[in-house]
């Protein structure tokens, strides 16, 4: 199957790699048969199979059925259950002897160190409740989080979770812009942030970034800030009475403060993703399946153990670092390494580095990462003793085979077994993946589905297939519960290809083993360098610029960022395609969007190629902008604009 070219089968790949047997022999799932009978059961018998491991956390009161589908697609997940999710991660490891084990140990960039364990943690995560308590946030309220990879992160996620408020976590790489639409969309009463972050050997100034973006935002009462820079070279302004120093605030707040019982359903967290037009989706997660999910992927996926350090590179402000820094991690009692900065700050070797100081057993990162890796040069890990190291995974997007191999070679010695994670910001956790100690590996394969993941290739008429569309048959206790404000936009997006089946969005293949290989994004969504781009919010941001009249957005395969963003705009009358025009949009993308969302080429036209209907071919765009054959331009109003259009791209 091929849709507007995007979609090629990779090559076939014909290694396989069996589980490490030193791995396998104290692994939790040891052999395949083990894995097909757990499958089975979690297919065959949710009720038991999800209630069995949400009896391993603690419930106020437990729930009284474990699935409802009968208003699908807004299944409910351990109904009329009350727990919490902090009180899970945090209090309940405090009976025992983890309540002095590091929960967090974190690294700035610069290099200072600060660990934390869960008594630790626990103690400010209820201080910082009690604050957020003392501003006026109650149980529902909605608080947006955008601060660097500081400890503070994650406590100010675990307490809003506390006191039930929900989280609203906006990477700090995102624009002030960005940032008001996010804080509007759900009406944020509080936001929380620091005066600055370290990116690079430079200060982030993020908290001048929030008072431009709240400036008109009358929702917002309050903002909290954290003190990381120093004040200098980032004087912080502060707004008397709207703005409270975080320090200041944990100094007077006591730390009693007991969990807010929770029902399953509640909502825990919104977390803003691109979708196929301009406008962000608030992802909707709530508490009882989500906990019972991270929980468990967490503990299968990396087969964590109570001594390893576990190291997940994503920010917390993508859906990796909530499930798998946060939530999956600390609900198992395990020890995460939280890491501030840049793989190459000071040098190329930092993270190498970093594994080696902290002996860092399970490595969770990205394949853009793991190419830039590549690219620097193995004199770098080799500088290092990796030996620490027992597990492997990458998330984000699809690996290609080269990336893998050396990723097996060069950091796992040929010994760590490495997952493969397929998973979204919508599905909560991870759902396609090998069982490290069970499930042999074939490089750019995802593999098997997750226990209750009932994984299928699809084509369009919801046949399966070997080559065609991603689907998920049966609702999964992670899955998203919906799109904050926009329930039409939930059953639309996700639920309307095929009657009762969730559509991801994704292209895969299927092969004789019954291994998936995720292909990419099928619809408008862009996956950059691993983070997720909806062409439709360039576009309109492009189109917002007097000179141009059009445009259309493309991702074409890039060798390091697996997929880079091609934009064409159209002048309109007078405007002149010059390098200022060029500065000036990519600067607009920076605004509206983030640097991080700026195209690696903008090409300038006087028109689109466009269908006698008006609608612009994306396809015949990728086309030129990968350098294929033109595909069929007959259906086109004026067949000449793509000669025209080639020519230009060519120079
Ligand atoms: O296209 C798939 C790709 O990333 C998309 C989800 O992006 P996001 O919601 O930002 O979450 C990323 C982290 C979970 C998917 O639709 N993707 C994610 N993991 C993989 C992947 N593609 C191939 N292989 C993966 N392991």
């Amino acid at each position: 199957m091929k849709k507007d070219g995007l979609l090629e089968t990779r090559l076939e790949e014909t290694r396989v790699f069996a589980p490490n047997d030193a791995f396998r022999s104290r692994a939790r799932i040891k052999n395949l048969s083990e894995y097909r009978r757990m499958y089975e059961e979690s297919l065959s018998n949710p009720e038991s199979f999800w209630g069995k491991i949400a009896g391993e956390l603690h419930w106020f009161k437990k729930w009284d059925t474990v699935l409802d589908e009968t208003n699908a697609p807004f299944f409910q997940w351990f109904v009329n259950g009350k727990t919490n999710i902090s009180y899970n991660c945090l209090d309940r490891h405090l009976d025992s002897a983890t309540r002095n084990k590091a929960a967090i140990i974190w690294e700035g960039e610069p290099g200072e160190r600060r660990v934390l364990t869960y008594w630790d943690l626990a103690r400010e995560v209820r201080k910082f409740a009690n604050s957020l308590k003392s501003l006026g946030v109650k149980k529902g309220d909605r608080v947006a989080i955008y601060l660097p990879m500081i400890p503070e992160l994650a406590v100010s996620v675990l307490a809003c979770a506390r006191i039930g408020a929900i989280h609203s976590v906006i990477f700090a790489g995102f624009s002030a812009e960005s940032i008001r639409d996010r804080v509007l969309d759900c009406s944020c009463s509080l936001v929380i942030t620091a005066d600055g972050g370290w990116r690079r050997g430079n200060v982030l100034p993020l908290k001048k970034i929030v008072d431009e973006a709240i400036s008109d935002c009358d929702c917002v009462k309050n903002v909290v800030v954290v003190k990381r820079a120093s004040g200098d070279p980032f004087p912080c302004r502060v707004k008397e009475g709207r703005d409270h120093w975080y320090h200041r605030l944990i100094e007077e707040a006591s730390s009693d403060c007991d969990a807010e019982p929770m029902d399953s359903e509640e909502t825990l967290f919104l977390l803003y993703t691109s979708g196929t037009t301009g406008k962000p989706k608030g992802i909707i997660h709530t508490t009882g399946g989500y906990m019972v999910y991270t929980y468990l992927t967490t503990k299968y996926v990396f087969d964590i153990r109570p001594e390893d350090v576990f190291w997940c590179t994503a920010d917390i402000g993508w859906i990796t670092g909530h499930s798998y820094i946060v939530y999956g991690p600390l609900a198992n009692g395990a020890t995460v390494l939280m890491y501030e900065g840049a793989p190459d700050t000071p040098d190329k070797g930092r993270f190498w580095e970093l594994i080696e100081k902290y002996g860092v057993t399970l490595f969770y990162t990205a394949p853009t990462a793991i190419r830039a890796f590549m690219k620097w040069g193995d004199r770098w890990p080799e500088k290092y003793d990796l030996s620490s190291l027992r597990l492997l995974g990458t998330v984000g997007e699809p690996i290609n085979p080269e990336a893998w191999m050396w990723y097996h070679t060069t950091i796992g010695k040929e010994r760590c077994p490495i997952v493969d994670t397929w998973w979204q910001t919508e599905t909560g956790g991870i759902m396609i993946t090998p069982l490290p100690g069970c499930v042999p590996t074939k490089p750019g394969s995802a593999t098997l589905p997750f226990f209750g993941i009932d994984a299928a290739v699809l084509d369009d008429e919801g046949k399966e297939t070997t080559a065609g569309f991603l689907a998920i048959r049966k609702p999964w206790p992670g899955m998203l519960r919906g799109i904050y404000g926009d329930a039409e936009r939930f059953k639309e997006t996700y639920w309307s290809k095929w009657p009762g089946v969730y559509f991801p969005g994704d292209g895969a293949r299927k092969d004789s083993d019954g291994y998936f290989w995720i292909l990419g994004r099928v619809d408008d969504v862009v996956n950059v360098a691993g983070h997720r781009i909806g062409t439709a919010e360039l576009e309109s941001a492009f189109v917002e610029h007097p000179a141009v009249a059009e445009s259309a957005v493309i991702g074409i395969p890039h060798d390091l960022k697996g997929q880079a963003l091609v934009a064409f705009c159209s002048l309109r009358e007078g405007a002149e395609g010059t390098e200022d025009l060029l500065a000036e949009l990519n600067d607009l993308i920076a605004k509206k969007i983030g640097k991080f969302a700026r195209p690696e080429k903008i090409i300038f036209s006087s028109e689109l190629p466009k269908t006698r209907s008006g609608k612009i071919m994306r396809r015949l765009l990728r086309d030129i902008a990968t350098g294929r054959a033109l595909g069929n331009v007959t259906t086109l109003a004026d067949a000449s604009v793509m000669e025209r259009l080639k020519a230009q791209y060519e120079e």
